[in-house]
């Protein structure tokens, strides 16, 4: 009897040549994004001051605890289509402004976590702000003055408010968006009037940090494409062409870039009480973020071969459907162990691409979308996505070493995927890295681990699998997926791990 291919255990060889090493994997690919939607701000962020959750001025412990754990580079906000509609002014002093959230559910937005208290939460965690400016219902004096308020240590008017408002030094901005999907709800522009808008926003909207003028200057990021459609694609060239014809008077950094894992936008899936098919659906959908990057740096690459402009891929991360009994607008999904592997999976693509991509964000941060965190008043639970980011904080800054391998496959009816998926990295502490995705839900894979350049005489590390492709943490069972230690024998001179099915594993090799 012939078994079929997905059948056959096979054994996985793995080599990794310590002389060819590449890019840095830059931290910032771990970012993260907290849009003013559903409960990502209030409830997972801030409970207020007087709240019976413990917090330190608003912000709950519980949360920034968890978040310092897996070292969160940057955060993104205010949005997401929400920047586009915020005015920053409403969201500071003793006075906050309500006003509503169209683009989320209709609700009211207090502005009662606004610039200072984003700032603060920043600061509690220990990362820093990527803020997206307004550029489709704002205007470039509105984004200015919002700089200015932030960043300069001169005794202007805007100084004086921010020091009457409590922070008298000035704060420090290294990433700023110009703009979030302007090519549609962002205002519906043309990427010829969107670059216009760039140009303005690029010269006017300035850091006075004064710590901020030479090798700590803020990057400019600019709106780029949001999948592969011609739109797209001449969304790009309009906006590196006009990068490369620039005049002294602006300049840019880096050029956005949102790929969501769908499959479908009119029947979308289920984020929990799902099967095989959906699991091996969402992988094979998900690993287009390899020719979507592959598609845009090529376009990049003829006007930026020296690749000066970075690719940020500032929304990422899968989209299903909202959980049932849950506010449509607030974009409430579980997080599986499917998403676990599909994180992995795309953190692997932007390491590889390591050259270009070197700023990327998960959507989103807390209780929305492909989350990192759960909360519903004072309970908190960490998903599956977060064991992922917290198992990867070694690969943060650490130099870019290429394995070879013969993935081998996993069929599932039509849909063949990479039965495995693998990086390395030199870390910052000097020690091998090695990340080895196994993909297949069924079966356990045998890896022989070979190293060129160094004598391995161990490997430890963690592993995250589960029971089942759609296994989740709840507040009830927060411990269903969580990782646990894992060893490599050593055996000729290869290191010998076998990795569960579908489960995601680090070590480091000694
Ligand atoms: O992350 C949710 C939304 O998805 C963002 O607000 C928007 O930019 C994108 O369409």
């Amino acid at each position: 009897m012939v078994l079929p291919a997905f059948a056959i255990a096979q054994k996985i060889e793995l080599t990794i040549d310590m002389s060819k090493s590449g890019a840095k994997i830059d931290r910032n690919i771990f970012g993260q994004f907290a849009e003013h939607l559903g409960y990502g701000v209030y409830d997972g962020i801030w409970v207020g001051r007087d709240s019976a959750i413990p917090n330190t001025r608003g912000i709950r412990n519980d949360v920034v605890n968890a978040l310092k754990a897996i070292r969160v580079p940057n955060i993104r906000y205010p949005g997401g289509c929400f920047a586009d509609e915020y005015h920053w002014r409403k969201g500071i002093g003793i006075n906050r402004v309500k006003t509503l959230n169209p683009n989320w559910g209709g609700v009211i937005e207090p502005n009662t976590f606004g610039t200072h208290e984003f700032m603060d939460f920043i600061d509690q965690i220990g990362s820093e702000a990527y803020l997206s400016v307004n550029v489709g219902s704002g205007t470039p004096q509105e984004a200015s003055e919002w700089l200015e308020y932030l960043t300069t240590n001169q005794p202007t008017d805007l100084a004086k408010e921010r020091v009457a408002n409590g922070h008298s030094a000035p704060y420090k901005i290294p990433y700023l968006g110009i703009g979030n999907e302007n090519w549609d709800c962002g205002g519906n522009m043309s990427a010829d009037y969107y670059l216009s808008q760039l140009k303005i926003y690029s010269r006017f909207v300035r850091n006075y940090n004064p710590g901020q003028q030479n090798a700590d200057k803020m990057l400019k990021i600019a709106v780029g494409p949001g999948g592969d459609e011609p739109r797209f694609t001449e969304w790009t060239e309009t906006i590196m062409k006009g990068w490369k014809e620039r005049s002294w008077s602006w300049d840019m950094q880096g050029l956005s870039m949102h790929n969501y894992t769908v499959v479908d936008w009119g029947t979308k899936y289920k984020s929990v009480g799902f099967g095989e098919d959906e699991y091996s659906r969402f992988l094979k959908e998900t690993l287009k973020m390899e020719d979507l990057i592959n598609k845009h740096s090529a376009i990049m690459d003829k006007y930026d071969p020296k690749k000066e402009i970075a690719l940020v891929v500032d929304e990422w991360g899968a989209w299903y459907a909202p959980l049932p009994g849950s506010n449509p607008g607030f974009l409430v999904q579980q997080n599986s162990q499917r998403d676990a592997v599909l994180s992995a999976l795309n953190i692997n693509i932007f390491a590889r691409h390591a050259d270009r991509v070197r700023m990327a964000n998960i959507a989103q941060m807390i209780n929305v979308l492909q989350a990192m965190i759960m909360t519903d008043k004072e309970k908190m639970v960490l998903t599956p996505t977060y064991y992922v980011f917290k198992m990867y904080v070694p690969f943060q800054d650490a130099t870019f070493l290429p394995v070879t391998f013969d993935a081998g496959k996993y069929v599932r009816g039509a849909i063949e995927l990479p039965r495995v998926d693998a990086i390395a990295a030199k870390g910052k502490d000097g020690k091998l890295w090695v990340e080895i995705t196994n993909v297949d839900p069924n079966q356990a894979v045998d890896i022989d681990l070979a190293t060129i350049g160094m004598n391995v005489k161990a490997a430890v590390g963690e592993t995250l699998t589960a029971p089942r492709v759609d296994s989740v943490n709840t507040f009830e069972k927060p411990n269903e997926v969580v990782p646990k230690p894992i060893s490599a024998k050593v055996q000729d001179g290869k290191l010998i791990l076998k990795l569960e099915p579908r489960s995601v594993t680090v070590v480091s090799v000694k």
